[in-house]
């Protein structure tokens, strides 16, 4: 008797310990390895990192700090829009509150595994269209619903479509207005693409030596990766990435108390100043809204399945206890980094009116 009540005690606590990892919303990863040699894109502070206990790599971002963007809160606005986003059925990636030696920021797991790779909307779209260049002014016009839907159809993905949509309904909820062509994508099995990917990298790097060869080889760079693309069949869309531009993660304390206690401004917020990267063919950001008509213009039935799933899943009191626990786990140490209350308050305002203007689309 004495055995088996040893032996039960040893498997809870063993089930203790796993359930405790599972839930772990605070990593410590000073003493993990930093992989200098994985370099990522985009424009935050961030390291590729691996965890010892699994030897899985993971991702680290801080907040934007750059000329004029001093976005203390950018992080806890990506760790909220995940938590916010599952419990609202969408397939977003984890992010989760990481120290990295002092440094507070968020963390995510790869979301693709060793055999994988991640292909983003950039190298779809740059295959399919050779005149568009991302990185250049002139091209950003360019960026729109159809470019995207006309990509996805030629390399024969078009089921995917949905995908987009979806990701776009989701930035509505959450005001997130930087969906541009590197923050989304496919994941793939092979790693074959992960060497046009690479070389798309080296060339970013030197522009002069991109423009010469697609002066030179304009069709050849367009053909070999397109080729590369289509020879893909197993994509799957990558889950929802890189949503940090959002809940109101711009305006600063004073100006979010003013906001929070004028209605008004709050509306104009939401129905005005809210923007997506996305373009109207005209070549105008478009306003979040008004990229909520145009999908379901495009797809009324999709839409409407959609924002009927989403409406039986919102529950403002779930979110409430997200938004308001978030920060528990974050030592006092760091108290300095915590959300203060005001903020959680607007962002919840803010979502709340976003879910009634979707309810109201169903009408
Ligand atoms: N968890 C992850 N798994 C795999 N790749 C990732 C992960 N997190 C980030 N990346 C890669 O790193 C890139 C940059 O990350 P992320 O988009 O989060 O940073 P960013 O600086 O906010 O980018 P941006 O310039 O779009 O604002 C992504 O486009 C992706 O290629
Ligand atoms: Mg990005």
């Amino acid at each position: 008797m004495y055995y088996f009540f040893v032996l039960f005690m040893f498997i809870l606590s063993i089930l203790a310990t796993s359930f405790q990892k599972l839930m772990k919303t605070y990593f410590d990863i000073s003493g993990w390895e930093e992989k200098k040699h994985l370099q990522t894109k985009g424009t935050r502070d961030k390291s590729v990192v691996q965890n010892p206990e699994n030897g899985e790599m993971y991702y680290f971002k801080t907040s934007i700090k750059k000329d004029k963007k001093d976005y203390k809160y950018e992080f806890w606005s990506e760790i909220i829009a995940s938590k916010i986003g599952r419990a609202l059925g969408f397939n977003v990636l984890q992010y989760e509150i990481a120290n990295k030696s002092g440094k507070i920021g968020c963390l995510s797991k790869a979301m693709n595994k060793e055999n994988e790779t991640l292909t983003e909307g950039i190298s779809f779209l740059t295959a399919y269209d050779n005149s568009y260049r991302p990185d250049s002014k002139s091209s950003y016009s360019l960026y729109t619903l159809d470019l995207i839907c006309n990509a996805l159809k030629c390399f024969n993905i078009e089921r995917h479509i949905d995908d987009i949509y979806r990701t776009l309904i989701f930035d509505f909820i959450i005001g997130n207005s930087d969906r541009h062509q590197e923050n989304w994508g496919f994941i793939s099995e092979s790693e074959s693409q992960s060497f046009l990917e690479k070389v798309h990298q080296h060339l970013k790097k030197i522009p002069i030596v991109k423009k010469v060869i697609r002066l030179i080889l304009p069709r050849t760079y367009h053909f070999v990766s397109g080729w590369f693309i289509k020879k893909k069949e197993k994509y799957r869309f990558a889950p929802i990435y890189d949503n940090g531009c959002c809940l109101c993660r711009e305006i600063n304390d004073d100006k979010i108390s003013l906001m929070l206690h004028n209605p008004q401004k709050i509306n104009a917020y939401v129905d005005n100043q809210s923007k997506s990267e996305i373009r109207t063919p005209d070549g105008n950001k478009y306003k979040h809204i008004e990229l909520m008509y145009e999908i379901k213009k495009r797809n009324k039935d999709f839409f409407n399945s959609e924002i009927n799933r989403i409406v039986a899943s919102y529950d403002e009191q779930k979110l409430r206890e997200i938004v308001y626990t978030i920060d528990n786990a974050l030592p006092n140490q760091f108290a300095a980094d915590k959300l203060p209350k005001e903020r959680k308050e607007l962002m919840l305002k803010i979502i709340s009116l976003r879910i009634d203007r979707l309810r109201n689309l169903l009408k």
